[in-house]
């Protein structure tokens, strides 16, 4: 079966639309293929070196993906730097990156752009880690969102010349698996763009009744529709979107009919929106947070995948050391 794996940094509370786009894909996934989700702390040094709460945030990760349908004995969940293999070959895949190609990487110059006072190593050998990552196992294919395609031509760039440079066939170049092809796009809240683009403007899987009702009524709208059957401006197409994807397809007609015909209440098509998106979440947070008052339970699944994750890398890399010529003694 072909290995698939892929990485969260662990920054925030999961969203609509980490919901629609990532986690989802990784729910079906997970029975068509040998998958293996991890938490990404080490990644999220690069930009937060003094972590507040690391711990509770990996667990909060932990605690939503089980929440949402990851089921740990079909795909392992392990936290990175319980992986400690990882780094033996982060070490090795960056004896043989290059200064010019790295700090090429855009994610690396915006990053150096909006930090400037610390451009650190590890950022600029970000896509290393992410390489030693996904091939210590030898994974096949990567779930990522468009965003990421550049850390995976740099690890397939690093597969290839690693075999180059030992003269073997040994890493496979990893796949991206984009699941925004397929995925819907859940608009945010503030009128444009996707949702946890910018600040306040997501609903997430954790917040409680009022806070959704709360975010949805502040949506942005606009006075209404002045012509019949007009075509709807962004905030109110990014409404529409919204109850596509969480009501039923009667109520999604019944205001489509309405605005197409401008009696079209915002207010009443908000408070069915809220409704519905929290019938939607309400199941998925109390999961939440019955899993994340259980933290003998979490503590298990996340040392199991780590165990599980260990075995797979440790394979590979004795086969690594084999192949640059560590042998033992
Ligand atoms: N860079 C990814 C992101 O920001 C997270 C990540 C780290 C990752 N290592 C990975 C994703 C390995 C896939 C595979 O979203």
């Amino acid at each position: 079966m072909e290995k698939v794996i892929s990485g969260i940094r662990p920054t925030g509370n999961l969203h609509l639309g980490n919901y629609f786009g990532a986690v989802k894909s990784f729910v079906k996934m997970q029975d068509e293929y040998d998958c293996m989700f991890f938490i990404a702390d080490w990644h999220s040094l690069t930009t937060h070196p003094t972590p507040e709460n690391i711990r509770r945030s990996v667990r909060t990760i932990l605690a939503e993906y089980l929440a949402c349908g990851i089921d740990p004995e079909k795909a392992p969940i392990y936290v990175q730097s319980d992986v400690k293999e990882v780094l033996e070959l982060y070490l090795y895949l960056n004896m043989n990156a290059y200064l010019g190609e790295l700090e090429r990487v855009t994610s690396f110059k915006d990053k150096a752009r909006t930090q400037p006072d610390n451009v650190n190593a590890g950022l600029l050998t970000y896509p290393t880690l992410m390489a030693a990552d996904v091939l210590a196992h030898k994974a096949d294919k990567v779930p990522v969102g468009k965003d990421q395609e550049q850390n995976m031509e740099m690890m397939r760039l690093f597969a290839r010349r690693f075999n180059r440079i030992y003269n073997v066939e040994f890493f496979r170049e990893p796949q991206s698996y984009h699941f925004s092809d397929k995925a819907v796009k859940v608009p945010g809240l503030d009128g444009s763009g996707k949702m946890g683009k910018s600040e306040g403007n997501a609903i997430y899987l954790c917040d409680d009744e009022a806070t959704i009702k709360k975010k949805v009524m502040r949506a942005v709208t606009d006075a209404g529709p002045t012509m019949l059957n007009q075509e709807k401006p962004e905030p109110i197409r990014n409404l529409f979107t919204m109850l596509e994807i969480v009501s039923s397809k009667d109520t999604y007609d019944y205001f489509n009919d309405q605005y197409n015909n401008m009696t079209v209440r915002y207010g009443d098509l908000k408070k069915q929106l809220a409704a519905d998106i929290n019938a939607f979440c309400a199941p998925i947070r109390e999961k939440i947070m019955a899993y994340q008052a259980d933290e003998d339970y979490l503590l298990r699944v996340a040392k199991q995948g780590a165990e599980r994750a260990s075995e797979s890398a440790h394979k590979t890399l004795s086969e690594v050391r084999q192949i640059i010529g560590f042998r033992a003694l």
